[in-house]
């Protein structure tokens, strides 16, 4: 069956039809695609086009198949050209020629802008039930170990001594910027188009506000959040790629966590043990115990990036309004949508999994010379200008490093000896875990400031999920 025909002679070439079939992707959309269809039948009686008993009988029809559907076998082989196109046919079948009106002052263009919204919507709200997972696992992954010491890094060599709750809360607030996005795209996604006809709107009455309600389109004070230009309906997908966005940005910020993971918990730093649950042997060297969990996130980060870009580049340079390249739309939406629900849901089950051992980030800290900065600034303190404090400091390290020694090999005399600014009092900040102490800053490193974001972040993620 077809949904168009009689202006032509001839059918599709085999090729064509093969060529531009999707079935066998967008079939996903079956259950939104029904949904709709149902809220549009009774838009249809309501302006007259279906009696109450001709909606009842189409309403029904589609709900037996809604049901089926649920099989996920049920669109095997199927040949139609989309999933618009099977549920017609499958109405008419079962409900007779009263499935003819469906379509009546309604467009594909506008049905498939519906569909992918309202599936959209229920992927974000799946997504950030993950994320809000593994935001708690991040919180619980720091009180664990409150008081544990690492070296930071920057350029990949050790910077400034940090608490590993205060690494852990880096990534908190990625990922909380990254659940603003995803909220930020379903108030995009949340607009209902019906009514937009083809692109010049519909040439029926249809109350728009009360589709928009019944299929949940509704803002957060319960409007009714509906499209305002038709023609914009017909050639937008920016609410796809602001989805697709929001997923690229958390891939990106999961990749990131991943990468350092899989340095930490390697032989050279040997920070975490991650769990035998989420780590894999090798097929010929007895010994490994390999990250592949946190690769294939990482792996997988690269694949929804070019899904965004995929949107991006076929969007460009459309002419409005629809164009079948748009068709192009919903694979990248499907594979984002998976990648990112099961990556969130695989990080947090590894940050479950894995054990801090501390004496190694401390120990790295210890024998590095983290404390440089804490020093520098004390002698700032004290009067001496910034940057004859870094000169001195500098000095310091140097004539350490030359020498092999760590900070602890300075004690308060040998310090005021090597250079009259220092005080006896400045040995203590030799220790990394003391120099933190001078950086009770809000958004600092500071044992109190760091608590304090703690408590916090436990009440921002309470009211995300609320
Ligand atoms: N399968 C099509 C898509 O996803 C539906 C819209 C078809 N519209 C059209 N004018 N051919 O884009």
């Amino acid at each position: 069956m077809k949904l168009w025909g009689g202006r032509f002679e001839e059918g599709p070439s085999e090729v064509f039809e093969r060529f531009g079939r999707s079935v066998h992707f967008d079939g996903r959309l079956i259950d939104c695609d029904i949904r709709g269809s149902q809220a549009f039948a009774r838009a249809l009686e309501r302006v007259g086009i279906l009696s109450a008993a001709e909606r009842e009988q189409l309403v029904s029809a589609l709900e037996s198949i809604r049901v089926e559907a649920r099989d996920p076998k049920f669109l095997a082989g199927v040949t139609d050209e989309d999933v618009h196109t099977v549920v017609i046919r499958l109405t008419k079948e079962r409900a007779g020629p009263v499935a003819d009106k469906i379509h009546t002052g309604r467009s594909r263009n506008e049905q498939v802008s519906l569909d992918i919204r309202l599936w959209l919507r229920e992927e974000i709200d799946r997504a950030s039930a993950y994320l809000a997972g593994l935001m708690n696992a991040l919180l619980d992954c720091a009180a664990k170990y409150p008081d544990a010491v690492i070296p930071g890094y920057t350029h990949m060599r050790r910077a400034q001594a940090v608490l590993w709750p205060h690494y852990l809360l880096a990534y908190f607030e990625m990922f909380s910027r990254d659940f603003e996005r995803l909220q930020q795209a379903r108030g995009r996604v949340n607009v209902m188009p019906l009514g937009s006809g083809a692109l010049a709107g519909s040439g029926f009455p249809f109350d728009r506000e009360a589709i928009a309600k019944e299929l949940g389109f509704v803002t957060e004070v319960g409007a009714a959040a509906v499209t305002n230009n038709s023609m914009d309906v017909s050639a937008d997908r920016d609410f796809a790629l602001d989805f697709l966005y929001a997923a690229s940005t958390t891939m990106l910020h999961l990749s990131r966590l991943a990468e350092d993971w899989i340095l930490y918990s390697s032989e050279e730093f040997g920070w975490l043990e991650l769990g035998d649950g989420v780590t894999s042997g090798s097929s010929l060297m007895p010994q490994k115990k390999n990250p592949d969990s946190l690769e294939l996130i990482r792996g997988k980060s690269g694949r929804v990036f070019g899904e965004l870009t995929a949107l991006f580049v076929t969007m460009k340079g459309l002419p409005t309004t629809y164009n079948r390249d748009m068709q192009e739309d919903k694979e990248p939406i499907f594979t984002a949508a998976d990648q990112l629900c099961a990556s969130l849901e695989m990080a947090s089950v590894v940050i479950d999994s894995a054990k801090l051992n501390a004496a190694k980030p401390a120990a790295a800290a210890e024998e590095s010379w983290v404390v440089a900065t804490d020093l520098a600034e004390a002698l700032a303190r004290n009067g001496t200008p910034f940057h004859s404090a870094h000169q001195i400091v500098g000095r310091l390290v140097l004539d350490s490093v030359r020498s092999g020694k760590k900070p602890s090999d300075w004690d308060a005399a040998s310090l005021v000896a090597f250079a009259p600014e220092f005080t006896p009092a400045m040995a203590a900040l030799l220790t990394p875990s003391e120099g933190m102490k001078t950086r009770e800053i809000r958004g600092g490193t500071g044992p109190r400031a760091v608590s304090a974001a703690l408590i916090t972040a436990r009440a921002r993620l309470v009211a995300l999920t609320r």
